[in-house]
């Protein structure tokens, strides 16, 4: 059986949406792609990707023949066999998800849904558990209310997504499983050939991404809506408290004498705890993780159930930014007064998001504590300006300008380009060569050599 392009509706074109969107189209699928914002629409139409993700406009050239976008969602609705739905789910006051966004697409959609027709829905966005049952509830009373509850199946199927920012296109082509919440096998199967060439790896991959070598067709994971809905929220969570366990140790490797580095290698490659996110640092940040940790304990106090590992790995997370304010006052007995340069604003580094980013955390504490601060990133600059505007702090364009009279230097993200300073060049600028390097990115002894006064993360 060959493959069988459907007809898709993405509602939604952030970056879960418009990637995913735009591998569908790119595998043949014809994709329609909704979202209320008209400046979005008409860049898209034009080509352009409204936000900076490594191959997006080139994928978007190549998928251009089955990639539309529109602001109406009645107009994407109507002919689809599959409607995704991926629009945002921000934080509340008290952690919680906000689902109001989802319920609003789903109401929506509902209302442009044709008699005679079945859909399946398909939830993509990270809702807490229950939601995918509540966007049942309410597209079923929309029919109702439409008099075709009889008229129009539209099954609700919970979809999660795992892609990274940075790496988007590469984890929905090249995913390690897929997982499908489904209560009806009409789900499953409409997924099942949604997804089909990323199953069985039969497309042509893209010239910017080769299939990696080894690459293992990914498992198609079937289970409960409510189980899919908690899959997302424990990896998310997991990921991050592994994160903040390493960081918990290099905190005592301090202490002792150890080097976190050695002790993240010598423990990952035990294939039962791994290598990958055990790098120690200024703690984890993003659109993500910290957004799922607090609606993870939201939804433990909904239901009257501690989650202490969770609320740790919160905590912990952020004390490591106030450990590198620490460090900086102990180096420079006091940070008052005192000229700081922050390199690196993005909250990781291959992209300009500055969401929850440790990094401008850290760059407002010292504002708060009255250091002057000058601050420095390859492309979150701009991003960075608007979000803080009104305080006082100087933006540069070079390192070396920026290391120039300053009396410390905070590595914050990790991008490759620091990697290449001439450290011994930018140590020479500077007033007093204290540098905190909150990512682990040099080796100790070479800055040293290099004339710093060298101070890692757990090491
Ligand atoms: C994360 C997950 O990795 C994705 O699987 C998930 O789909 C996504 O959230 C989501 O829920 O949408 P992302 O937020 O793009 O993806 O960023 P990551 O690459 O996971 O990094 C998160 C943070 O952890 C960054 O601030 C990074 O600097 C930090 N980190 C990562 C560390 O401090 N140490 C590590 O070893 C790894």
């Amino acid at each position: 059986d060959g493959f069988n392009p459907l007809k898709v509706a993405m509602i939604g074109t952030g970056y879960v949406g418009l990637a995913t969107g735009t591998a569908l189209a790119y595998l043949g699928h014809q994709v329609t792609g909704v979202d209320k914002d008209v400046s979005k629409i008409k860049l898209l139409r034009s080509g352009k990707s409204p936000i900076r993700e490594q191959g997006l406009e080139t994928l978007l050239a190549l998928a251009q023949d089955r990639l539309f976008f529109t602001h109406s969602t009645a107009e994407a609705v109507a002919e689809a066999h599959v409607i995704l739905i991926a629009v945002g789910t921000p934080s509340k006051a008290n952690g919680e998800a906000d689902t109001q966004f989802v319920e609003a697409a789903a109401r929506e959609v509902a209302a442009s849904l044709l008699p005679g027709r079945n859909y399946i829905l398909v939830v993509k966005s990270t809702v807490p558990v229950g939601t995918n049952r509540r966007v049942a509830y309410v597209v079923n009373r929309v029919l109702n209310e439409r008099g075709l509850a009889k008229e129009v199946t539209a099954y609700v199927v919970s979809n999660p997504e795992f892609l990274r920012e940075g790496m988007a296109l590469y984890d929905t082509f090249y995913p390690d499983r897929i997982v499908v919440g489904a209560r009806e096998a009409a789900g499953v199967e409409m997924l099942r050939r949604l997804y089909r060439p990323i199953l069985e790896q039969t497309f042509d991959p893209p010239p910017f991404l080769p299939r990696p070598e080894g690459y293992a067709l990914p498992p198609l994971i079937t289970t409960d809506p409510t189980s899919a809905e908690m899959i997302k929220y424990a990896a998310n969570a997991f990921l991050a408290l592994k994160i903040s366990f390493i960081n918990e140790i290099a905190g005592l490797c301090e202490k002792v004498g150890a080097d976190v580095t050695e002790v993240s290698r010598g423990i990952g490659l035990d294939p039962r705890i791994g290598l990958r996110f055990l790098a120690a640092g200024l703690g984890w940040g993003g659109s993500c993780f910290p957004k799922d940790t607090a609606a993870l304990l939201a939804m433990g106090q909904e239901y009257d159930y501690d989650l202490p590992i969770v609320a740790a790995a919160r905590e912990i997370n952020f004390r490591q930014r106030l450990r590198v304010v620490e460090k900086l006052q102990e180096a420079l007995k006091g940070v008052r007064g005192r000229v700081v340069g922050v390199l690196g604003l993005s909250f990781k580094p291959g992209t300009d998001d500055i969401r929850e980013s440790p990094s401008m955390d850290l760059v407002r504490i010292l504002i708060d504590r009255g250091a002057h601060v000058r601050v420095h990133d390859p492309v979150a600059l701009d991003n960075a300006r608007r979000a803080l505007e009104g305080l006082e702090v100087e933006f540069f364009q070079d390192p070396y300008t920026l290391a120039s009279g300053a009396e410390a230097l905070v590595l914050a993200t990790e991008w490759p380009e620091y990697r290449h300073l001439d450290l011994a060049r930018l140590a020479g600028m500077m007033r007093t060569p204290v540098l905190v390097d909150g990512r682990n990115l040099f080796d100790p002894e070479q800055a040293r050599r290099a004339g710093w006064t060298y101070l890692g993360v757990g090491r």
